[in-house]
C-alpha cells in the first residue's frame, strides 16, 4: 500500500480546527481509496514564538523536507506584530522550499452564495496561477533617512527570466492538464475549437506602465505559447482583470500572473466564490515539496468555538491528493464537496447550519455513501 507522510502545521487561531477536519476527510478518503496517510504535527506559529522567541530554523526546515507534502492551517496571531510570522514562517517556507507556484482555484460550488448578481457555478470556475517566488516579495529595497521628512522607501518588483519562464510553463501545462480528460473549456468559441484549442491562458499584467517587468513576462508568454498551439492565449491588465472578475468571470479559464497581483486578485476571487471559508490554495514546487492551505487567515475571534468553516481546508486537502498523484481520491472529495455545499446555509463562520466538526463528519458520510457500489 502506498504511504504518504504529511507534515501538519496547524498554526494559529482557528488553523488547527480547520486542519483537523481536513485530516478527518483525508483519512477517510485514503481508507476508501487504498493508500495510507501518516500525519506529523509541528507547532510552528504565534504561540510558540511568544513562548520561545523562535519561529523556524534551518534544521526544522530540513526536517519538513522529509515529508511528501505539508498541510497548513493559518498563520497570524493577535499578540504578534504583523509581518513577523508572515515573513518569518509562511514566506520563509515558500522561499526555502522553492514553492514557486501558488495555485488558487476560484470555483463557485452549487448552492454557495456569491455577491456577483446573476452569476452561478457555470460562470465562476477558473484557476489563478500566481507566481510565488519573486516580484515585490523578493524583499529588495529598504528605507533611508528613516523618520525624517526626506525618508526614502523602495521595494522593487524583481523578476528573472528563469522565474517567469518556469511559472509560465507551469501555467501552460496546467491548462493542458485541466482539460485533458474533459471537453474543451466551454468559454471557447466554435472557431477556437475548430482550430484545435482546448483551453485558455490569460496573462494578467500591467504592460502599459510596468513596461520592464511585464515586457519580460509578455515576451516570454508569446515565445512559450508557440510551443502550446492547443492553448488559446489572452492578455488582461491587472486593473481590468479585477473588473472582468466581477462583471464577466466566465471569460476566464486559467489566469497566470506575478506574485503581488496574484495575491490581490485571489482575495477578490475568493469573495466571488463565497468567501475565505471555502477558498483553498496550494504552494507548489512541481519538482519538490508542496504546501496546501486554506487561503484565509487565522480568524482569532472564532478560535475554539467550533463555528469556523473548514471547507477551504478540506478543499486544500483534495488539492494535496491531486498533487500527490491520487487523482481519483481527490476527485471523490470534490464530488462530496459539490454534493454537500447546497446543504449549507452559508459559508460564513457560525452561520453554516453545521458546526466545524459536523462539516467534517458530514463529508466523511458522503464519501462513504459515494463509494458504496450502486445496486
Ligand atoms: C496569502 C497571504 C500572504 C501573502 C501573507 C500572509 C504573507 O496574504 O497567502 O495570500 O501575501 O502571500
Ligand atoms: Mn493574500
Amino acid at each position: 500500500m502506498k504511504q504518504y507522510n504529511i507534515g501538519v502545521i496547524g498554526g494559529d487561531g482557528t488553523g488547527p480546527e480547520v486542519v483537523r477536519e481536513g485530516i478527518k476527510v483525508l483519512k477517510a478518503t485514503a481508507k476508501l481509496h487504498g493508500f495510507g496517510l501518516k500525519f506529523k504535527d509541528y507547532d510552528f506559529g504565534g504561540e510558540r514564538y511568544l513562548k520561545t522567541g523562535k519561529i523556524i530554523d534551518d534544521a526544522e526546515i530540513a526536517a519538513l523536507k522529509k515529508h511528501d507534502a505539508l498541510f497548513l492551517g493559518a498563520i497570524g496571531h493577535p499578540g504578534v506584530k504583523p509581518g513577523i510570522l508572515e515573513k518569518g514562517l509562511l514566506l520563509k517556507l515558500r522561499f526555502a522550499l522553492d514553492q514557486y507556484i501558488n495555485l488558487r482555484p476560484v470555483k463557485l460550488y452549487p448552492g454557495v452564495e456569491t455577491p456577483l448578481r446573476n452569476k452561478g457555478p457555470e460562470h465562476i470556475d477558473y484557476v489563478v496561477v500566481r507566481e510565488n517566488s519573486g516580484g515585490a516579495y523578493t524583499g529588495c529595497g529598504g528605507n533611508v533617512m528613516t523618520g525624517t521628512p526626506n525618508e526614502v522607501a523602495t521595494q522593487e518588483m524583481i523578476y528573472t527570466r528563469f522565474q517567469v519562464e518556469r511559472c509560465l510553463r507551469y501555467a501552460f501545462d496546467f491548462v493542458r492538464k485541466r482539460h485533458s480528460k474533459k471537453n474543451p473549456w466551454r468559454g471557447l468559441k466554435p472557431e477556437d475549437v475548430e482550430a484545435g484549442k482546448i483551453g485558455q491562458l490569460t496573462l494578467c499584467g500591467k504592460t502599459n506602465v510596468l513596461t520592464f517587468v511585464f515586457g519580460l513576462w509578455e515576451r516570454a508568454f508569446h515565445e512559450i505559447a508557440a510551443e502550446y498551439p492547443d492553448v488559446k492565449t489572452d492578455y488582461c491588465h491587472v486593473d481590468a482583470t479585477t473588473m472582468w472578475m466581477v462583471k464577466n468571470p466566465e471569460w476566464f479559464d486559467v489566469i497566470v500572473t506575478e506574485n503581488l497581483f496574484g495575491d490581490i486578485i485571489t482575495d477578490l476571487g475568493a469573495m466571488t466564490q463565497g468567501g475565505m471559508g471555502i477558498a483553498a490554495g496550494g504552494n507548489i514546487n512541481p519538482q519538490g515539496l508542496s504546501m496546501f492551505e486554506p487561503i484565509g487567515g487565522s480568524a482569532p475571534k472564532y478560535t475554539g468555538l467550533n463555528v469556523i468553516n473548514p471547507m477551504a481546508a478540506i478543499c486544500a486537502g483534495a488539492m494535496m491528493l491531486d498533487t500527490l498523484g491520487e487523482t481519483k481520491a481527490a476527485a471523490a472529495i470534490e464530488t462530496a464537496v459539490t454534493a454537500f455545499t447546497p446543504r449549507m446555509k452559508s459559508q460564513a463562520a457560525g452561520k453554516m447550519g453545521f458546526s466545524t466538526t459536523e462539516v467534517g463528519d458530514e463529508l466523511v458520510k458522503m464519501l462513504k455513501q459515494q463509494a458504496k457500489p450502486k445496486k
